[in-house]
């Protein structure tokens, strides 16, 4: 199939920055919240990450709102009707997903590939609520979407070959690098890098160093762009957990263990940057 037209759901961090892609790169987006003035707030939030690389030189103005005329924004599936592809992104719980897979499977065109930016559900799991689930599969974008190179994308037990190599061919379509793995907890990408975020937060429970110098360290020390308790306040201390409980019940033992810091962080409503305190404050602008 000709894959044109796109459906995203979730206009969160995540969902916003792949609409953002896919209409920077072509394609007729319809951007799925649960209210209307949500689908808006991710279409501003677009327009103004599209800013920042106008500003950079990275997109030209006129790029820019020819890429915001492809995206619409929509409260239900429906209204995307046909779509050739759809890649979902709301929160991290199963019930939520299958529901909207469901909904899917009803209005995608025939043939329609059915793809989850799920960071650590089983995909196979997912694809159990659909009628052909060797259609569906796992494509999970990075942080900022618009700015990382990396696609993981994951097989579930009956993913097709077609529908890999099709999401293989549409990631690079849309600037990207994939590198695929198959449905296993926390995949490739969450299985090495959490435990090392949960680890950094235990040496700073322990009192083993500050939690500046263990970003220095990790930062200056491995190359890394941010240190890791900077980027578990990016992700979402919330994220974190869940992730981590995921890989916990999937291999047991103390190395997937979550630290009782961050436990305490997310049962204080302290997520990282999206409520303005995490392990470091992040003040409103
Ligand atoms: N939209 C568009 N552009 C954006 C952007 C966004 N949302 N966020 C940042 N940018 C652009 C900036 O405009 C800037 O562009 P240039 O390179 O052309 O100058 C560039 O990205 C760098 O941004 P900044 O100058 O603001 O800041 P920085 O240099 O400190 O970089 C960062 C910020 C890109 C986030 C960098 O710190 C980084 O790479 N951090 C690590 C991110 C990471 O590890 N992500 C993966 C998280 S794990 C995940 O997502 C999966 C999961 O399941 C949990």
């Amino acid at each position: 199939m000709d894959i044109r037209r796109v459906c995203v759901v979730g206009g969160g961090t995540m969902g916003n920055g792949i609409a953002h892609v896919f209409a920077q790169k072509g394609f007729e987006v319809v951007l799925v919240e649960a209210k209307k003035e949500l689908a808006d707030k991710a279409l501003a939030t677009i327009a103004k990450n599209m800013d920042r690389q106008i500003a950079k030189g990275a997109l030209g103005a006129g790029d820019k709102d020819a890429a915001l005329r492809r995206l619409r924004g929509a409260s239900s599936i429906a209204e995307a009707k046909g779509f050739h592809f759809a890649v979902e992104a709301v929160p991290e719980r199963l019930d939520i997903k299958t529901a909207v897979f469901r909904e899917l499977d009803a209005h995608g065109a025939a043939g329609a590939i059915l793809a989850t930016n799920t960071s650590s559900l089983p995909i196979t799991k997912i694809a159990a609520a659909v009628k052909d689930p060797s259609r569906v599969i796992g494509m999970h974008f990075m942080n900022p979407v618009p700015v990382m190179k990396l696609v993981e994308i994951v097989r579930g037990q009956q993913t097709s070959d077609a529908t890999t190599t099709a999401t293989k061919e549409l990631a690079v379509q849309l600037g990207k690098i994939p590198a695929v793995a198959n449905d296993s907890p926390g995949f490739v990408s969450n299985r090495v890098l959490m435990p090392m975020i949960n680890e950094a937060i235990a040496c700073l429970h322990e009192g083993v160093s500050t939690k500046e110098d263990i970003d220095a360290i990790m930062k200056l020390g491995m190359a890394h762009p941010m240190g890791p308790i900077q980027l578990a306040d990016y992700i979402g201390l919330d994220v974190c957990l869940a992730i981590m409980e995921v890989l916990d019940k999937g291999f047991g033992g103390v190395k997937y263990k979550p630290s009782g810091l961050l436990r305490q962080m997310v049962a204080d409503g302290k997520l990282g940057v999206k409520t303005g305190a995490g392990f470091y404050e992040y003040p409103k602008k």
